[in-house]
């Protein structure tokens, strides 16, 4: 039988919105109160269990494909005058991936009008209901921002809702809103700081994931914290395949080296919480950014902390920049304490991040890549071991590093040309 890592996909996509949320707690939270409020209208019109269940997922990733802040928090404000294209984005993101394929056509469609009946097709394509309920939870949550008295803005908030039954929802689903306005548990639950929290266990859906399905998600992810510039872009694929290499040479079992793949997409996840303008910037930090940029592995431990079968991987993943001599940042985890898989991650950033090219500088060519690195390991930066087992093995890894990134960056590319044809037909 396949060995299932039996991880709630819930519990990874509501990991992303908290990353969010330390940047902007509005964003953050968007995600899952339309969850919330998508979850409870689908329950009000009785559909299925399978269907709430996509619902909900849907909801809980659908604004992905938003990559800059800026876009995010247009969307959240409803200012965004362009609705379509993160929608499109996002079903590109998920698309591949299998548990979430379901959710495509409601992510593609999640802002396609009712039109009195127009929208049930849209370019040439039938519109499932639960994107036209994606669609009313969705600007019900962006019109109700309020965290307190939210039963005074109750009316005045519907009647505008109301005022676009036909137009732009659903009518038989307006009504099903107009039902949950009578009860105020389901808003005191919307403005809660987590309202998942208040779905009961067994209501929230569970899709375990097999090792191979976590590694697709993760790489997934990785391209949300990449995805900043080209150059970031191919970042967290060589770190990954790196690492995966170094631990299958460390005698890791298949399982344990697939881990570490996972744990190289998701070493830097923390980024996502750090302001992409320091991330990108081509020169170098002072004082105060690098300070930024020092809790970005503080945040990746956190944000996996809430994956409870993530123990070793978040481990792995959130240790990298900390030092054998107990100098590194930010938990000043020492060489007695440092797991191997962590010091694995540890030198695979440190040679990706010397060998790989950069907006200012191009990559270090190998000798002096050699150099640095045993120099670091002659400081206790480093284990002397695994630099020496990377140098031995220096030809097979550095290909191995270049046909991912190379990877990534194709990935890259046609990712924003596929979004670039669409809008132009
Ligand atoms: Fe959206
Ligand atoms: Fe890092
Ligand atoms: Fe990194």
């Amino acid at each position: 039988m396949e060995y299932q890592l039996q991880v709630n996909m819930g519990d990874i996509l509501q990991c992303l919105s908290k990353a969010q949320s330390i940047l902007s707690p509005q964003v953050g939270q968007h995600q899952l109160k339309v969850a919330y409020l998508a979850y409870r209208l689908a329950e009000e019109l009785a559909f299925s269990t399978e269907e709430r269940k996509k619902i909900f997922l849907a909801a809980l990733v659908h604004d992905i494909g938003a990559l800059s802040m800026k876009e995010k928090l247009e969307l959240v404000d409803g200012r965004s005058k362009d609705t379509q294209t993160h929608a499109l984005r996002g079903a590109l993101l998920v698309r591949d991936f299998g548990p979430l394929q379901c959710t495509v056509p409601l992510i593609r469609c999640h802002h396609v009008a009712w039109a009195n009946g127009a929208g049930s097709n849209w370019q040439g394509q039938p519109v499932p209901r639960g994107a036209h309920l994606l669609h009313l939870a969705d600007s019900m949550c962006i019109r109700l921002p309020a965290q307190r008295n939210v039963l005074s803005q109750l009316p005045g908030t519907f009647a505008e809702m109301q005022a676009m039954s036909g137009s732009e929802f659903v009518p038989q689903q307006v009504a099903a809103l107009e039902n949950l306005i009578r009860k105020e548990y389901i808003w005191f639950d919307l403005a809660a700081t987590n309202p998942l929290d208040r779905l009961p266990q067994w209501l929230m859906p569970v899709v375990g994931l097999s090792v191979d399905d976590m590694v697709r998600l993760a790489e997934i992810i990785s391209h949300l914290i990449d995805f900043g510039s080209e150059f970031t872009s191919r970042h967290s694929a060589g770190v990954a395949k790196v690492a995966e290499h170094l631990a299958s040479l460390s005698g890791f079992s298949a399982d344990g080296c697939k881990k570490m793949l996972i744990a190289g997409y998701l070493h830097d996840l923390g980024k996502l919480a750090v302001n992409n303008a320091i991330l990108e910037k081509d020169a170098a930090l002072n004082t105060t950014e690098f300070n930024e940029v020092r809790a970005h592995t503080y945040y990746t431990y956190y944000l996996l902390d809430s994956i409870p079968e993530f123990g070793e991987i978040k481990q792995w993943a959130a240790y990298h920049h900390e030092r054998l001599d107990g100098t590194g940042y930010p938990f000043h985890i020492n060489g007695d304490f440092l797991p191997l898989g962590s010091r694995i991650m540890a030198v695979a950033d440190t040679f990706t991040a010397i060998a790989e090219d950069r907006p200012y500088r191009k990559g270090v060519e190998a000798n002096k890549t050699v150099d640095i690195l045993r120099n670091m390991a002659r400081r206790q930066v480093l284990d002397e071991r695994l630099v020496e087992l990377l140098i031995k093995n220096y030809e097979t890894i550095d290909m191995l590093r270049q046909a991912a990134q190379r990877g990534a960056v194709r990935y890259y590319e046609d990712f924003f040309s596929s979004v670039k044809q669409a809008d132009a037909e």
